[in-house]
């Protein structure tokens, strides 16, 4: 039997989550065709804020396709407390969003129970989690001890056969004819990947790109893949991130760094190039989108970090003065976002796919 195109778009953070990939999410719904929007990985630790038509919304499982009536699944990758499950789309409808028949859970995702809950919120303490039970709903489906959604009662309504979602005959395909079209929204970031992240400091599933393609999809279907970053850093957990320096507290209180999920303050640093360098390659980013401009020209210094080195921007010329304060604030600015650019190029990302974003509801 012939089967559907299938084209996967990612988004993935760069970073330790909270970089906006809901926002980049609801730009993508906007301005292309999406027949499915995918979460891949992670629970309800995930908080994605949202601006839809001037409203803020915070979800935590649902993905962003729900705003725009696009299928929106919870894959295989991820972890369902139905509790929250039933409130986010509670939340959702409260709001105005139908969410009738758009909302799908794969049979083969796992399920968050109260125990995993409880043992969270006793004992995540030094890795500083979110407490939402994360961790031991992982724990327990690779000891092979967990629940998959299909043996909960109440989320029968809700479940999907990926299989049967991304190769459906070609003549029954749902995006039109014969193509399957679907934006792949990560949780969390690269910092806090299992793998790759600052272990133990990790959340526990796959952040990165290889972690939607486990929701049942190949390598050959991947086309876009979205990096979001913020201009500088924030991280929310116990170890410790954010160097001495007002400058650091400046940002958190301009950027309103504060978690969606728990309320905790992040903590702030710079951005750090060879962590976004290396998240690019392992991710293969194709196009990059940087979030918080607009705080940092708030908070009115430009800097990233460099080889472990504090790189400090100033006016005129494309290279960094190294120690250096910034003068003029729109030379400093484009100073650095020169610096990040060449760097970029380097890495096989041109110009045209790199957006510098200055707006909470804009790329
Ligand atoms: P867990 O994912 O709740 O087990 O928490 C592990 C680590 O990941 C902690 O440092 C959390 O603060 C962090 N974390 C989990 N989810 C998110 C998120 O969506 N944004 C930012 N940090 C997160
Ligand atoms: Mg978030």
């Amino acid at each position: 039997m012939s089967k559907s195109k299938l084209n996967v778009d990612v988004i993935v953070d760069l970073q330790y989550g909270d970089c906006g990939k809901g926002k980049v999410a609801h730009f993508l719904c906007k301005t292309k065709k999406y027949s499915h929007v995918l979460r891949y990985n992670g629970g309800c630790n995930a908080g994605h804020t949202i601006f839809h038509k001037g409203v803020k919304f915070i979800t935590h499982h649902i993905p962003a396709g729900v705003f725009f009536g696009v299928r929106s699944v919870i894959g295989s990758g991820c972890v369902v407390d139905p509790d929250q499950f039933f409130r986010e789309i509670k939340m959702l409808n409260d709001g105005g969003v139908a969410t009738k028949g758009k909302i799908f859970i794969a049979r083969n995702a796992h399920v968050i129970t109260d125990a995993h809950k409880a043992e969270d919120k006793r004992s995540g303490g030094a890795i500083g989690t979110t407490g939402r039970g994360n961790g031991p709903a992982y724990r327990d489906k690779y000891g092979r001890t967990g629940v998959r959604a299909e043996k909960v009662e109440q989320l029968k309504p809700y479940l999907v056969d990926l299989y049967k979602e991304w190769y459906p005959p070609a003549r029954s395909a749902r995006a039109g004819p014969g193509e399957v079209n679907i934006l792949a929204e990560g949780a969390q970031g690269f910092g806090l990947d299992i793998d790759w992240g600052d272990y133990p400091f990790v959340t526990s599933s796959h952040c990165t790109t290889a972690g939607a393609l486990l929701n049942g999809l190949p390598a050959s279907a991947i086309r876009d893949v979205w990096g979001v970053a913020k201009i500088y850093e924030t991280y929310v957990g116990s170890k410790k991130f954010q160097p001495e320096g007002d400058v650091f507290n400046k940002m958190g209180d301009l950027g309103e760094e504060f978690g969606s999920t728990t309320g905790r303050r992040r903590q702030c640093n710079w951005m750090n190039m060879q962590t976004l360098e290396r998240a690019i390659q392992m991710n293969g980013v194709t196009h990059i989108v940087f979030n918080k401009v607009d705080v940092l020209r708030a908070v009115g210094q430009w800097a990233v970090i460099d080889n472990g080195k504090v790189v400090k921007f100033s006016a005129g010329g494309g290279s960094p003065a190294r120690g250096g304060q910034g003068a003029s604030g729109g030379k400093t600015e484009k100073a650095m976002n020169d610096f990040i650019v060449n760097r970029l190029k380097s890495l096989g990302i041109s110009r045209n796919h790199i957006f510098f974003s200055e707006s909470k509801d804009k790329i």
